[in-house]
């Protein structure tokens, strides 16, 4: 680690955190480039407790103690700022104090995330981060063993999805997952039941699919606006719905993958 205490935001030193005021370029530092950022101590170390390597860190001094000792390992600079300093660049949050640039993983072999697994949540096409962050902290939190994503789904390691997650995307084993054929064949091989959820009239009830006591169960989750690909319903084992009330047609993705998380856990 190496401590560099800077005065000036135009410093080239820091363009991995101060380019973050253009869109385009934080889109490409994050997917394209291979990093992503990790902000506040506690996802800094669940990162680092996920063998990711960091590349830079970006901290506001009063944080400095805190994070010495989880950074001293690395040969990394560390830049200290005053929070007049950091409150300029847009997207630095004074009350989390830290950011810090991670290469990206890896990711594993869909094969190898679903060795184990016996509750994975397949996630297609979802645009929001939000509710991508939201999932993977009902996936933790619930006892879901991994989390699959469609090539187009957005992205789990971009920084409004790890904060949301509150860093459980760095925990919970994920990867994409091809799209429909390739995706369900994948999850027929490993023993999967893939069970679409959906709201259509011919579904089965949660419960009832629940009752059925499947061993290993894929939950596919649909997009916020058009829900499930007619492919993947024609993918699935069962399409299972959640019964709606007082007139709601549907609930948010997350949500709805919260509800399936809890009722398909498994019992033994
Ligand atoms: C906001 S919904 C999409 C609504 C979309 N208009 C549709 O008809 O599917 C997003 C996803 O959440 C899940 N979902 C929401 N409410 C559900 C329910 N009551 N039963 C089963 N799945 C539900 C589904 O996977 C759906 O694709």
């Amino acid at each position: 680690m190496r401590v560099v205490y800077v005065e000036d935001l135009a410093d080239p030193q820091l363009d991995d955190f101060t380019r973050l005021t253009d869109v385009a370029l934080r889109r490409r530092l994050e997917t394209d480039g291979g990093l992503y950022l990790a902000e506040s101590a506690k996802v800094i170390q669940r990162a680092l407790a996920a063998g990711h390597r960091p590349r830079a860190a970006l901290l506001q001094e009063a944080f400095l103690a805190e994070l010495a000792p989880l950074l001293e390992p690395f040969d990394v600079p560390v830049f200290v700022a005053s929070a007049d300093l950091l409150a300029g660049i847009t997207g630095f949050d004074l009350h989390r104090g830290a950011l810090v640039s991670m290469h990206r993983p890896e990711l594993p072999e869909v094969a190898e995330v679903l060795r184990d697994a016996r509750r994975v949540v397949v996630l297609e096409d979802l645009a929001d981060h939000t509710n991508v962050g939201a999932i993977f902290r009902a996936a933790a939190g619930l006892g879901a063993d991994a989390v699959l994503v469609t090539p187009r789904c957005a992205d789990p390691l971009y920084r409004r999805s790890v904060r949301v997650s509150m860093g459980t995307v760095l925990q919970v084993p994920w990867t994409r997952i091809p799209w429909w054929p390739e995706g369900s064949r994948l999850l027929h091989e490993a023993g999967f039941t893939i069970a679409a959820l959906a709201l259509s009239h011919d579904a089965v009830d949660l419960g009832v699919f629940a009752d059925a006591g499947h061993e290993k169960v894929a939950i596919v989750m649909g997009s916020e606006g058009d829900g499930l690909s007619r492919r993947a319903l024609a993918e699935a084992d069962a399409v299972v719905t959640i019964p709606m009330q007082h007139g709601v047609d549907s609930l948010n993705v997350a949500a709805a993958a919260s509800v399936a998380l809890w009722a398909l856990r498994p019992r033994a």
